[in-house]
This record gives C-alpha cells, sequence and structure tokens, in this order.
C-alpha cells in the first residue's frame, strides 16, 4: 500500500494516498480531498489554490465559479480542459466557518510547503512541458518562495527540472472586480498567458 509518505506508481494510487493524507491539520475539517485530475499524458499542467466550496463538496477541481471562469478563458484560449491537467497547490479546503458558511482562508507557507509532496508526485507522473501557475499560492509552492503574480505575469520561469513555467492570476481574482471594463481587461489578460503557456509547446 502506497502511505503518504513512499512515492505512488500511478495517479489512481496517488489519489489514494492523497485521501489518506495527515501532513498538516488541513485535512481534519475538509469533506475531503480534491486531487487533480485531467488527461494522465497532458503536456501542459495548470496549478491554483487549493479547492473551494464547491469543490470540497464535489471532490474534482475547478467545479465552481473560479472553475467556470476558468472554463471559459480555456475556450477563449482554444485549449481543450480534457487536455490539460488541472491541480492545486493544497488539496484540501481551508475556510473559517461562518454561520452556515464556510469563507475561504489562504493557506500558509507551511501548508504550501507539506502539499508539495503531492504537486511533485503529480508532476513526476504525468510529466508535463509546461507549467500554468495560477495566482499567488502556485507560484509560492513552484518557485518556493513568495512572488507577486504581477512580478511574473505571462513570463517564462523556468523550474529546477527544467520544465517552463508561465505566471498567471487566479480565476478568482477576476471574479473580484467589479469595474467590467477592468476585468474585460484582465480576462483578456489572462487568456493571452494561456495562449502563450500552449504555444510553448508548438
Ligand atoms: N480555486 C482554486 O484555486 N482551485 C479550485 O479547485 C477552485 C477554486
Amino acid at each position: 500500500m502506497t502511505t503518504t509518505e513512499t512515492e505512488a506508481a500511478s495517479l489512481a494510487e496517488l489519489g489514494a494516498a492523497e485521501a489518506r493524507c495527515t501532513r498538516c491539520p488541513l485535512y481534519l475539517p475538509a469533506t475531503q480531498v480534491v486531487p487533480g485530475e485531467g488527461a494522465p499524458r497532458a503536456r501542459m499542467m495548470m496549478v491554483g489554490e487549493q479547492p473551494g466550496d464547491r469543490e470540497d463538496l464535489a471532490g474534482h477541481p475547478f467545479v465552481g465559479p473560479a472553475g467556470h471562469v476558468l472554463d471559459e478563458a480555456l475556450q477563449a484560449a482554444e485549449i481543450p480542459r480534457g487536455e490539460v491537467f488541472i491541480t492545486n497547490a493544497v488539496k484540501h479546503f481551508k475556510f473559517v466557518p461562518q454561520g452556515k458558511k464556510r469563507l475561504h482562508k489562504r493557506p500558509n507557507a507551511g501548508e504550501i510547503q507539506r502539499c508539495k509532496w503531492w504537486l511533485d508526485q503529480e508532476r513526476k507522473l504525468v510529466r508535463p512541458e509546461v507549467m500554468v501557475a495560477m495566482g499567488a499560492t502556485a507560484l509560492r509552492s513552484l518557485l518556493g518562495r513568495a512572488t507577486p503574480v504581477s512580478s511574473v505575469r505571462g513570463q517564462v520561469k523556468i523550474l529546477e527540472d527544467g520544465t517552463p513555467l508561465i505566471g498567471a492570476v487566479h480565476p478568482s481574482y477576476l471574479l473580484r472586480i467589479r469595474d467590467a471594463g477592468e476585468r474585460r481587461r484582465e480576462r483578456d489578460g489572462f487568456v493571452a498567458d494561456l495562449r502563450r503557456a500552449w504555444s510553448l509547446l508548438d
């Protein structure tokens, strides 16, 4: 049996090991783990922050409001969702209860670091040729240091194993922009960054 300390031989084995994860306390209040999903040999891997409320209940990444923004951007960039692998830097939903609601709380550096074990294994199994980091948490996980999105957005960074990484905004950021014109501009920038990442595979 693969434990949470030994490496998995397949994505199915990895998902089963992730479901037993106790590497940090975030597994305690969460409904379930949300492993990465997509083409097992995807050439592009996209990394978000952590599952949200909807993803925690469904057990699948990016199926709530941020997922709809991501789907729309992928479509605009002509990237089929089924051809990429979509995952998160942190695999459990971190939240603070408020009445009947569960309010998203950003994972801290220790939680991101503990969970990198799973992201690294996803990368080893899928072996993507391009990585897309959506938002500051994904950037911190993959680059190993706090990195403002604005400083790397649309740029190519090279990871320790030689894989190119493109920085991009997180889809939830687009949901928070009130001004329609600014939202459109930021959304177009996000689509351009996805296109740029996809074009590295040409
Ligand atoms: N936000 C994320 O970062 N990941 C999800 O899966 C959903 C929302």
